[in-house]
């Protein structure tokens, strides 16, 4: 059993309006996919997205970071977390019960922001009923492995897939990933694929290390 998070997430300021970002969801759903090809039984917590519900998969469609923690620890127990999504790590403190409004005194509101919770982290460090294998992502600019090296433990997560998002590399809302998977056997560099091929590859080294591939 498998639990896979994917797509940004959306906080709400007011009832209309919303902070996010440009994650399309396309890995995580991918991700979700392959696991249940592979004949995991999959539950995708998934904020919003415009992509098509993967086949044989479970699929829980949230909208805020809360609401994804929440349906990931509705989820548990799994042997498997894969978290893809692209969390915010912020929201806004005390979201407006109205429509906000200008005031006519040409000042904006100020939006005050709190911390999210982690949930790869949570899930992570969980007492009891931690999944087996907990698998991260790192989206980096620079100094891809090393940050995604430091993210692992710090997470306390089992595998980081590091990706290279920087300026030009199409890869948030493309269809090609180049990745690094870290272990705490070490690393290893990935040939550039599609972001189906990644998952595959993925979902098989999954079912490796649970010793049924
Ligand atoms: O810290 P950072 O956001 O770079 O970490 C990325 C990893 O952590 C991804 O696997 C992402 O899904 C996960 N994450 C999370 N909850 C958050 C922030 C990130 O699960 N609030």
């Amino acid at each position: 059993r498998a639990i896979v998070t994917s797509g940004p997430t959306y906080e709400a300021i007011d009832p209309v309006r919303y902070l996010a970002n440009r994650s399309s969801g396309k890995q995580g759903h991918a991700i979700a996919a392959a696991l249940a090809q592979l004949g995991a039984e999959v539950v995708l917590v998934a904020g919003p997205n415009n992509l098509p519900d993967p086949g044989g998969v479970q699929v829980q469609a949230i909208e805020s970071a809360a609401q994804m923690l929440a349906a990931c620890e509705a989820a548990l127990p799994a042997d498997i977390a894969v978290c893809a999504a692209a969390v915010a790590d912020w929201r806004v403190a005390g979201e407006a019960g109205q429509k906000m409004k200008k005031d006519g005194s040409g000042r904006p509101p100020a939006l005050a922001l709190v911390e999210n919770p982690d949930i790869l982290k949570t899930l992570s460090q969980l007492n009891g009923g931690r999944p087996g294998l907990v698998v991260g992502f790192a989206a980096e600019t620079e100094k891809v492995v090393g940050y995604a090296q430091g993210k692992r433990t710090r997470k306390g997560c089992d595998w980081i897939v590091a990706n290279d998002v920087g300026a030009g590399t199409n890869v948030m809302g493309g269809d090609d990933n180049t990745v690094h998977l870290i272990t705490a056997q070490g690393v290893e560099d990935w040939p550039t694929m599609s972001k189906d091929a990644v998952a595959a590859a993925l979902a098989r080294r999954i079912a490796e290390h649970f010793g049924s591939a």
